[in-house]
């Protein structure tokens, strides 16, 4: 998959089918301009709800509105051509009835064109997984940590250290996979509980902060390319320090116009030659 040049998106039944196989390749975007950057070298852009903190400033997801998750995946919708696109369904679009979740969900599918929508959620989701599922509403689960539950854990706490929560990862995972979810996103946990429920599961695990023991990964693009410095999770790996490069850039820039270096004539329009 990696090396064929791929001609149109990739689908839903394409990233199941990877199931045990070449590892799927996620990462976030939320914009047109990343989205291009990303498009060629991924398999899914997910638009997450991590825009709430990464692009906005916010302290954690709860912030996020359905009109904001719409109007991102838009965006990366018009930047990408062949990646498969994934959008997150933000805090309160979904949690109260099946019946919410699709109305909701439905807007996000035929407003933006992406293939699928994420939710958190297990055993407590399913009935509603199921309904969307059922109802042509494609569904990629999100277990183990769940960032929109941050009040209720307390902070974001990697999860599956203690037996009861092993217990409730394993029965959240079989509990989505049985309801019809394409794919599970499994963040903060570790590598036994990633690699059971790998083996568990019929459906491809994506992993964050949950090993190399997962059907793929995901990271935030911001992380790997060093432009979110408010707090670093143990398992982003940085790829590029792009904070210092802006930050560069921006000092020359200021430096250059107060002396008058910049604009130079090449950046001037000239004047139209007089006619004699
Ligand atoms: O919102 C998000 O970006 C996520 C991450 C866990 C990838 O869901």
């Amino acid at each position: 998959m990696s090396t064929e040049i791929r001609t149109k998106r990739l689908t839903v039944r394409d990233i199941r089918a990877r199931k045990g196989g070449e590892p799927v390749v996620i990462l976030t975007a939320y914009t047109t301009p990343i989205a291009k950057l990303l498009d060629p070298h991924v398999d899914v852009l997910l638009v997450g709800d991590s825009l709430g903190m990464v692009l906005y400033g916010m302290d954690t997801p709860l912030g996020v509105t359905l009109d904001m998750m719409i109007n991102h995946g838009k965006a990366v919708m018009r930047g990408s051509r062949t990646a498969m696109v994934i959008i997150d369904m933000p805090f309160a679009s979904y949690q109260e009835s099946p019946q919410q979740a699709f109305r909701n969900a439905a807007r996000v599918i035929s407003e933006t064109g992406a293939a699928a929508i994420k939710l958190e959620g297990g055993v407590e989701m399913a009935e509603t997984v199921r309904f969307l599922v059922d109802r042509g509403i494609p569904v990629m689960g999100h277990i183990g940590l769940k960032p929109q539950l941050v009040n209720t854990l307390g902070g974001f706490r990697a999860q599956g250290r203690e037996e009861a929560e092993v217990t409730a990862i394993r029965a959240d995972a079989l509990a989505m996979a049985q309801a019809g979810a394409f794919a599970l996103l499994v963040e903060g946990t570790v590598e036994p509980v990633a690699r059971a429920l790998t083996a568990e599961v019929s459906i491809p695990t994506i992993g964050i902060g949950a090993s190399p023991a997962c059907d793929g990964q995901v990271l935030v693009i911001d992380d790997i390319l060093g432009l979110f410095d408010t707090f670093k999770p143990k398992f982003v790996k940085r790829y590029a320090e792009l904070g210092g490069a802006v930050e560069e850039a921006v000092k020359a820039y200021a430096a250059e116009v107060r002396s008058r270096a910049f604009p130079g004539p090449e950046h001037c329009f000239g004047m139209p030659k007089a006619k004699s």
